[in-house]
């Protein structure tokens, strides 16, 4: 039976750390050619820069080959449903389906009609991101090694956003004690009541003392209802200024799963400036998928002899 990658919820503590370890490994050029002779498919039905192209790296990097199909001009222009573009690549011999789709949950139902190919969830509609908590986890074990003994505040729009939710998942199962969740009442999701985080409805209130602020985008496209918040107010309250960043511990990082909107849930003086983090994410995230992989050929019983 393939592996899949789909939830942070699938991971104990153990799992993620292996894979953090494993990331770290390539880093240092100790692990390589771990997909050679395999091929892997980027299937995405939502724009990406970063994970798309950083999934392309990382397979590549690892010796496998890849398609990234271009939606716009597959068969799913002529009417042919996912289910059948995923097993049709699935038949011409693919081992890998990265796939990134607006409605929750479609990475594990594409899993569940494959036989032998692994999914890997490159996000799910609001659900969860898990590939990007891994390497938020990896650059914030970078910087800051001990999980227990952290405060972590996520702040913006928590409601629409998937790497919200796999990041509080990653960062409870790492047993940080603290998570902030700072947001207006508009934009945040149910389901937080569930896990233990505390809620801040004042920005400055929320970051005072913290070791890493997470900072998330409006996702105005994930919005259906009209009016729901209103840019220059939620900036005016929730923008990531040097001001409000100055209550937080002197050494705390700024993070970022980008795309970045410059100057309004965070300003450009925070994102170039000395304690942002952001582009080392972006450099952590072809080794956390690399890493990725590699987890996943190990779980399958699949790893090379020279990897
Ligand atoms: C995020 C996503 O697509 O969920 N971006 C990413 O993968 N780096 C966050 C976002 O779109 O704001």
């Amino acid at each position: 039976m393939p592996k899949h990658f789909l939830s942070i919820k699938e991971l104990s503590k153990e799992a993620i750390l292996e894979i953090l370890n494993i990331a770290m490994a390539f880093q240092q050029g100790y692990l390589r050619d771990t997909l050679q002779r395999k091929w892997v498919a980027n299937l995405f039905f939502e724009p990406s820069t970063r994970t798309r192209c950083s999934f392309e790296m990382a397979a590549k990097q690892l010796g496998a080959q890849v398609l990234s199909l271009d939606i716009n001009y597959s068969s799913i222009q002529k009417g042919e449903i996912v289910f059948d573009t995923a097993k049709t690549l699935e038949a011409m011999g693919c081992h890998f389906l990265v796939v990134r789709h607006v409605l929750e949950g479609m990475s594990q139902q594409i899993a569940e009609v494959l036989q032998t190919a692994s999914v890997i969830n490159a996000g799910d509609g609001q659900n969860e991101h898990p590939t990007q908590a891994i390497l938020d986890m990896l650059t914030i074990q970078q910087y800051k090694p001990c999980f227990s003994e952290l405060c972590v505040a996520i702040v913006g729009d928590i409601l629409h956003s998937r790497v919200a939710r796999s990041n509080i998942l990653a960062l409870q199962t790492l047993e940080v004690k603290n998570i902030r969740i700072i947001a207006p009442l508009a934009l945040l999701p149910l389901y937080l009541h569930e896990l233990k985080v505390q809620v801040f409805e004042n920005l400055y209130e929320g970051l005072v003392g913290v070791d890493v602020i997470i900072v998330l985008r409006v996702q105005k496209e994930r919005m259906h209802h009209e009016g729901l918040i209103d840019m220059s107010t939620f900036s005016q309250s929730y923008c990531v200024t040097e001001k409000a960043l100055a209550v937080a511990k002197p050494d705390a990082i700024v993070m970022h799963p980008g795309p970045v909107n410059r100057g309004i849930e965070i300003t450009s003086a925070v994102v170039d400036g000395p304690q942002s983090v952001i582009l080392r994410q972006v450099t952590n995230g072809v080794a956390a998928r690399m890493a990725i992989f590699k987890f996943l050929m190990e779980l399958s019983g699949l790893s090379a002899a020279n990897a």
